[in-house]
């Protein structure tokens, strides 16, 4: 997949941009919070949804701004494929494909795909396992949208779940209606946990590929998956986790929130036997963090047969020079874009650039290479 143009109105610190990328390698360079990523936050979310960093999507809106718009447009092997997006004040969000408006974010995900590297992958690894279900969702839901239907479909329930736990806390005859919820939740959660699994044990085999290579061979990652319910078959851990969720029903009710399924699941990631998050030197996490978005790409690759947009933010100069090296040889992408901070790009990724743009208090301005 290749972005031919994103336009932008009133979007962070640009009021107006248009900007035509080139296949290839697009690296966008300037000084610190000149608007390099927030280029790359817009992609993004012209791809998925929702920004990768901000917490609101009002913070996108230009400050003093009233609407945030957004244009994409990509192709897909031999489609053409254009998203809009306008954001305002109040919090909603519009989203037009090829100019029809959707009324689900699912009909959006899975379209454009897109990975983005950052600084803050870190959290990937040393964080809570909230972090590293976010990944996993994301990557399932480009490489498999109907994913991203469960999903949904899940969360929705388990709001009404715990909406009626509270209840339950005030008035006792409640109680009868929870078995109801429990039939719904463990049908999208059998989904979840199948699909996770599967997928866990796809991308262990390439993050680990990828970890022993960047590690020169010292190094063996594995991705384990650490799910709620740990049957085989879906019948199995339907009948499971319905039968968990009667055991836990005084303790849900007391909590008022739901304790048992996929929104506790966590992904273990083990380097040479130990679990990276309180064992690895922060070397070794970060490697482990290069390896699962190296693995993302290429398992929605696999999955799509199309490569997704890579976005890497600042990350270069995070790594030791035979890191920049295996990352830049190793993007197989039809399409990448790389923030650097400062005047020039560094030397060895400005050498096979295609395109390069300096970026200036929200203006763009192209490099004659
Ligand atoms: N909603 C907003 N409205 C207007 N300006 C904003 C908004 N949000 C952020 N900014 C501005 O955008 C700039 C940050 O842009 P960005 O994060 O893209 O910088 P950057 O070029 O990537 O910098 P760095 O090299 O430090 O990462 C800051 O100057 C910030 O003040
Ligand atoms: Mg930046």
């Amino acid at each position: 997949m290749v972005i031919k143009e994103l336009r932008l109105q009133n979007v962070r610190n640009y009021e107006r941009l248009i900007y035509k990328p080139q296949n290839g390698l697009n690296i966008l360079c300037g000084q610190n919070g000149q608007g390099k990523t927030n280029i790359l936050e817009a992609i993004y979310m012209c791809c998925i949804g929702k920004s990768f960093r901000a917490a609101n999507d009002k913070e996108i809106i230009k400050w003093g701004s009233e609407i945030a718009r957004m244009h994409l447009q990509a192709e897909t092997g031999s489609y053409d494929t254009t998203v809009d997006i306008a954001l305002n004040s109040s919090g909603k969000k519009a989203v037009k494909v090829d100019g029809i408006s959707i009324v689900k974010m699912a009909e959006l995900i899975g379209r454009l795909n897109a990975v983005v590297f950052s600084p803050e992958d870190l959290k990937l690894v040393k964080e809570a396992p909230r972090e590293r279900r976010r990944y996993i969702d994301i990557v399932i839901s480009q490489a498999r949208p109907s994913y991203f239907y469960s999903l949904s479909l899940y969360t929705k329930v388990l709001h009404q779940r715990n909406k009626l736990l509270k209840d339950c806390n005030k008035n006792e005859k409640l109680i009868k209606a929870i078995p109801a919820f429990d039939v719904q939740l463990a049908k999208y959660a059998t989904d979840i946990i199948i699909k996770r699994r599967d997928y866990l044990e796809m991308l262990d085999v390439i993050a680990k590929e990828y970890h022993n290579q960047i590690s020169g061979g010292k190094e063996n990652l594995s991705v384990e998956y650490a799910p709620s319910i740990i049957d085989v078959t879906s019948k199995d851990i339907y009948d499971s986790y319905i039968k968990k969720l009667e055991e836990k029903q005084k303790d849900d009710i007391r909590y008022g929130s739901t304790t048992v399924g996929p929104h506790k699941d966590d992904i273990k990631l083990i380097v040479n036997g130990a679990d990276a998050r309180i064992y690895s030197s922060q070397g070794q996490q970060r490697t482990t963090a290069l390896s699962l978005r190296l693995s993302e790409a290429k398992l929605i690759k696999k999955e799509t047969g199309h490569t997704p947009v890579l976005l890497l933010d600042d990350i270069l100069s995070e790594l030791d020079e035979a890191r920049q090296k295996y990352l830049i040889e190793h993007l197989e992408s039809e399409q990448v874009f790389v923030t650097v901070a400062g005047r020039t790009p560094l030397n060895n990724i400005g050498k096979i650039a295609t395109c390069i743009n300096y970026v200036q208090n929200g203006m763009l301005r192209q490099i004659t290479l």
